[in-house]
């Protein structure tokens, strides 16, 4: 890791531990983008540069450089108004009403570590050794808004992480109308753009598209991240694939209404892009007053799409997520959702507490149900006091119930809701977004709280961090089940308005702050009905998220494949559950179930007292097995073999980072008549080490030692299976 200002070249180089990623300051101010990509020792950098004369169409800022043009200068930050034609990053209104912001050089500095991200969740250090900060002042000569570029690299994670604050120096207020996170101009347009795309309970499914010219980019306007789309693009150089290939991610750390795309100019370069959502945004910023923007994390691989995941994965696990949690394997639970809905007493959580604790379950999550007045879904959000009508003894004695059992005790909150039904909105119907005059539209009949306000945050740390304290609970469940509509705030003056959401963000991550650090000891679980908000913003507070409303096995093998693109195997909750399948009716084996489930933060989901004593071997197998190879799955590298979305099977597996241990996991959806024969290739293994099959499919297979050698290479049989959705897994240590 390193960044190296050549003073002659005025050329930065950041070195993170497997990529370069080179700027350079032009004679006239702008920074431009020279080079990101593998790792280079050092070059004539201005060689990367390429710039030639071009039409009047395209002009020129410098009568005596004709061939500098704003409209191809790979730029590191670009803005509007003064020639370049493509997405700006910045789109800032001044005081005269213009929208014209040409921003040049300033100054720079190199400082040891990563700086915080005031308010906003980000990558971060444990010490200042592990990292190098480069930070750029870029003004405005007009105005005097400046712009000062954030870039980290690091020691031991190939990434590179940037952020731009824009500070009003001038005398007038100014008006952003966007300010991105990042915007990089890469060389060329061979590329395939990746997105995570979905809806509720089908959460990000990998697409592909070839770049086309003009515009291409998801976004999200709902107020959240979204089950619809998810804050990460990759472009594929053609031809890549999991293995192979250059792949450059861009993730953004950022739980609200995003942007991010590429834009392909006339000469085939591709402006690749991320930040807020500049639909329906604006920010006000009077003289003195700054804007920081979220966070992008951006990974290179040259070693395709699996190289950028398993880059992802290692610095999401380690180094955005936070808390006694994020070292530890995480304990399997099981939830009653799915078993009782709202229809629970005490004495039937207890029971299915206790059936857990009998198969070697470690956690009992209460879910929905347990407050005020809330025997469905329509009332009681706000009102976080225990219902004595269900719970006639309250929480304490539950938790005490459950405890006794051998089991932890976990707690399902909504904190971020208010039902219309509840004494919280009876008490302060101004609390929730919403814009005077019109509807405020529910969905599940229910509104949200309006957390840009200091008053409601305050009133919601509080009532949770009550509850937390009055039992021994060390889990908590925190969902969000609706988008945003009529985004307004009570408290914003006309101007503001539409800093709402944004402003709701910002609190958002206030209260969570307060009550994750309040309550050290406790897991948090995020969940927006599953992957609404599944995203680095979230995992920096709570360090898993549950993953889908949909807990059907096959319907999991993309949901937890298209995630595991950017999110670490230990960000997932996999639970099974009962069949025929909630969602979507199908009927699983409780095997195949099991095995998906066993791909993650593994758990169940269904009423265990009512499973047979076959269900319960199988399920008491399940368990042991998630046990050994519980820390392989959570923390070893995970590599992706078979893809649901290219055919009828998926495999993927997990290698312990000693490469001593892996974990493979095959299923087929539907069985083929007179299916043909086949193998697939393992990945990660030591080549050199022998392998030794454990448990029950070593007897399937009639052997128990493979070579690391002969699993890459040459491969494993395929299994064949009887009947639609079939899986098998295998575990492999080292022989000793
Ligand atoms: C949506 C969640 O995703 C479910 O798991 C469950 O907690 C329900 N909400 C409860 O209302």
């Amino acid at each position: 890791m390193s960044i190296h200002y050549h003073e002659e070249e005025a050329v930065f180089h950041l070195q993170a531990s497997n990529t370069s990623y080179v700027i350079g300051i032009t004679k006239q101010g702008y920074l431009a983008h020279y080079y990101w990509g593998r790792k280079i020792r050092g070059a004539s950098w201005k060689r990367q540069l390429l710039l030639t004369n071009r039409s009047s169409f395209t002009p020129s800022t410098d009568l005596s450089q004709m061939e500098l043009s704003l409209d191809t200068l790979p730029q590191e930050y670009p803005s509007y108004g003064s020639s370049d034609f493509r997405t700006p990053a910045l789109e800032a209104q001044h005081g005269n009403g213009s929208s014209i912001t040409e921003l040049t050089y300033v100054s720079h500095r190199i400082i040891a570590g990563k700086p915080e991200l005031e308010g906003l969740p980000a990558v971060y250090v444990e010490s200042a050794d592990e990292a190098q900060t480069l930070e750029i002042t870029m003004r405005d000569a007009v105005t005097a808004v400046e712009v000062l570029l954030t870039y980290t690299v690091f020691e031991s994670y190939n990434a590179i992480t940037r952020s731009a604050k824009i500070i009003n120096n001038g005398s007038e207020a100014v008006k952003l109308n966007r300010a991105l996170s990042v915007s990089v101009d890469l060389p060329g347009d061979q590329y395939e753009m990746l997105q995570l795309s979905g809806a509720w309970a089908r959460e990000r499914y990998v697409h592909k598209r070839g770049l086309v010219p003009g515009m291409q980019m998801i976004e999200s306007r709902r107020g959240s991240s979204s089950h619809v789309q998810n804050p990460f693009i990759a472009l594929l150089e053609n031809g890549s694939t999991e293995e192979t290939g250059e792949v450059y991610g861009i993730s953004l750390v950022y739980s609200g209404s995003f942007m991010a795309g590429v834009e392909v100019d006339p000469f085939h370069t591709a402006r690749v892009f991320a930040g807020i959502n500049a639909f329906d945004f604006e920010w006000r910023l009077e003289p003195g007053e700054q804007f920081q923007t979220p966070e992008a994390v951006l990974v290179h691989s040259h070693e395709g799409l699996g190289g950028m995941s398993r880059s992802y994965h290692d610095l999401y696990r380690t180094r955005l997520c936070r808390g006694a949690f994020r070292d530890e394997v995480r304990p399997i639970l099981i939830n009653n959702w799915e078993a009782t809905y709202f229809n629970f007493t005490a004495d039937k959580i207890e029971a299915i507490a206790r059936a857990g604790q009998e198969l070697g379950i470690e956690l009992f999550v209460l879910d929905d149900g347990w407050f005020g007045k809330r025997d469905d879904d329509t009332t009681s959000l706000g009102d976080w006091f225990v219902d004595r009508n269900k719970l006639p003894r309250g929480l304490e004695d539950l938790v005490g119930r459950v405890k006794a059992s051998g089991m932890q005790f976990g707690l399902w909150f909504e904190p971020e809701m208010i039902s219309p039904d509840s004494e919280l909105y009876r008490e302060h119907p101004d609390w929730c977004l919403h814009v005077e005059g019109r509807r405020r539209t529910q969905a599940r009949q229910q509104l949200i709280l309006d957390l840009s306000r200091k008053d409601v945050q305050d009133h919601l740390v509080a009532v949770i961090s009550d509850v937390l304290s009055s039992a021994p609970i060390t889990y908590v469940k925190w969902d969000m089940n609706r988008n945003m509509t009529e985004i307004g705030s009570a408290l914003l003056p006309a101007e503001r308005q539409r800093e709402t959401a944004h402003r709701y963000m910002l609190g958002l991550y206030e209260v969570l702050e307060r009550i994750t650090s309040a309550f050290p000891h406790i897991l948090f679980e995020s969940c927006s009905g599953g992957g609404g908000r599944f995203d680095p913003g979230m995992l920096y507070y709570m360090p898993q998220t549950w993953t889908s409303d949909n807990t059907d096995a096959v319907c999991r093998l993309k949901i937890q494949y298209g995630t595991s693109i950017v999110y670490p195997v230990s960000s997932m909750g996999s639970h099974v559950s009962a069949v025929p399948n909630h969602q979507v009716e199908r009927v699983t084996s409780l095997d195949t179930r099991g095995n998906v489930a066993l791909s993650g933060n593994f758990g169940y989901e269904l009423d265990l007292t009512t499973f047979t004593p076959e269900e319960k071997e199988l399920a008491r197998k399940q368990i042991a097995l998630y046990k050994e190879v519980r820390p392989l799955v959570q923390q070893g590298d995970f590599y992706r073999l078979l893809s649901p979305f290219e055919g009828n099977d998926t495999a993927w597996m997990f290698v312990s980072k000693n490469r001593s241990e892996a974990f493979i996991f095959y299923a087929t959806v539907l069985q083929e008549p007179n299916a043909p024969l086949g193998k697939f290739r393992l990945q990660g293994l030591d080549p050199q080490r022998d392998y030794v099959l454990q448990g029950e499919a070593a007897e399937v297979e009639e052997q128990s030692v493979f070579g690391g050698d002969e699993l890459m290479y040459a491969g494993l049989a395929k299994p064949q299976f009887h009947g639609d959705f079939s899986s098998r897994v295998y575990y492999f240590r080292t022989a000793k």
